[in-house]
């Protein structure tokens, strides 16, 4: 592992300012503590009247510091800034940014922010009015332009009835956007396109060939290259998880989709990472309405037709047109009598023409939907094998953004 935020454990301030939402915060300090990192809890006084200190004390096994005139003698409004690596406020209210925005120092939070020498980011959580005012958005330019971050709030129901954008992104959201802001930024200002989730051939308006991948390894991927500094475009076939925030997203049904989406992505792509698992044949014709079963009981033959080997389309561009892009394919394998899961896995890298290829062995219980993954990724040039033991799906993206940024260099 190369960067410091993978490997290290860290001291994280989390600063919890008063909304509904502090409840949330109790599931991202149990994401950071998890991770292995020291976190220190500091609520305003309205954070508590949500939130009580019991809860901040038992999740975090430190002691609360809520006011600057609690354990004086160790300076807290000044140490504890000086000596964090991070700080993160979720949720930020409008109060807790106008304050920041304008320097105040009228409580320990705001005293932190102050003294901080580390990157502060912020998670801001209001009604969608509060969110949208020329005040507010006016204090988050500012905090901008100081160089905090801001992650700009999801949309979905608020406290009330109401809906709009407001609501405080999900636990995991946020803490992949902390830590990625003290992630190695070795991918900075590279132009990445990534296909996840699985294609469908339609036969008629409801049935369809699929596959069961998830779209996991795709949105991992897209996460970890988000946070090593890149501009990411995932083009989504079918998933079945959530979008991360941070990356543009294009929707994809068919093989045919994908191609489109994938070709025009493409011109400016620094890397391409084709896993998605694309159909390789399709209906030859799709009917128009819901095929009916036969009267005199006999099965229907359908004929199918090959569908555009992508990768293969993406390769001979990229000989012709950009020849420095990196482009990365997945091959899913079985072993058989005619050679190991390894052996296929080479023979389809020199077929593919790629430059790496991420080798996983697929069948019952493995690769398809789980969360972990065992994977070998090899390049074409040098030719290189490095064995990924089974592990989350986002440590095999940082492995294989580890490896295309070995090829890039
Ligand atoms: N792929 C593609 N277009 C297709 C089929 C596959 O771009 N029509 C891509 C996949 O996204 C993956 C790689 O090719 O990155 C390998 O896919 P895989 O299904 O393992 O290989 P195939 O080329 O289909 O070969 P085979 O099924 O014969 O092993």
């Amino acid at each position: 592992m190369t960067s410091v935020a993978r490997s290290k454990s860290l001291n994280i301030v989390l600063g919890v300012s008063g909304g509904i939402a502090a409840y949330k915060v109790a599931s991202i300090l149990r994401l950071l503590t998890e991770a292995g990192h020291n976190v220190q809890v500091v609520p305003t006084q309205a954070a508590l009247n949500f939130v009580g200190s019991a809860t901040w004390e038992a999740l975090s096994g430190n002691p609360l510091i809520s006011e600057v005139w609690d354990d004086v003698a160790d300076v807290p409004h000044v140490r504890i800034g000086q000596s964090a690596d991070l700080v993160l406020v979720a949720p930020a209210t409008a109060d807790l940014l106008s304050r920041a925005a304008n320097g105040a120092a009228n409580d320990l939070l705001t005293n932190v922010l102050l003294t901080a020498t580390c990157p502060i980011v912020y998670a801001p959580a209001m009604h969608t009015e509060m969110w949208l005012n020329a005040a507010t958005q006016e204090n988050v330019a500012t905090l901008r332009s100081r160089g905090c971050i801001v992650i700009d709030p999801a949309e979905g129901r608020l406290t009330g009835d109401d809906s709009g954008p407001g609501r405080l992104p999900d636990p995991e959201e946020i803490v992949s956007v902390a830590m990625g802001v003290l992630s190695e930024q070795d991918l900075l200002g590279l132009d990445i396109v990534i296909t996840a989730g699985g294609t469908r051939e339609f036969l008629d308006p409801v049935r369809f060939l699929g596959n069961s991948s998830s779209g996991k390894q795709g949105v991992a991927l897209a996460v970890t290259a988000r946070d090593r500094g890149a501009k990411v475009t995932l083009i989504c076939a079918n998933i079945s998880v959530p979008l991360p925030a941070g990356v543009t997203v294009v929707s994809a049904v068919t093989g045919d989709d994908v191609h489109a989406a994938v070709m025009q992505a493409s011109q400016a792509a620094d890397v391409i990472v084709m896993a998605a698992a694309i159909a390789d044949y399709k209906p030859k014709v799709t009917q128009n309405s819901k095929m009916k079963k036969s009267d005199d009981g006999s099965s229907p033959t359908i004929e199918l037709v090959r569908t555009v080997d992508i990768l293969a389309d993406l390769v001979s561009h990229r000989n012709t047109s950009h020849p420095d892009q990196v482009i990365v394919g997945f091959a899913a394998e079985t072993g058989d009598d005619r050679g190991s899961v390894l052996d296929h896995g080479i023979a389809k890298l020199q077929r593919k023409g790629c430059d790496l290829l991420v080798i996983n062995e697929v069948g019952p219980n493995l690769a398809f939907g789980t969360d972990d993954n065992e994977v070998t990724i090899l390049t074409r040039e040098p030719a290189t094998q490095t064995k990924v033991s089974k592990t989350s799906k986002n440590q095999i993206a940082q492995a294989i953004w580890d490896a295309v940024s070995a090829i890039r260099h």
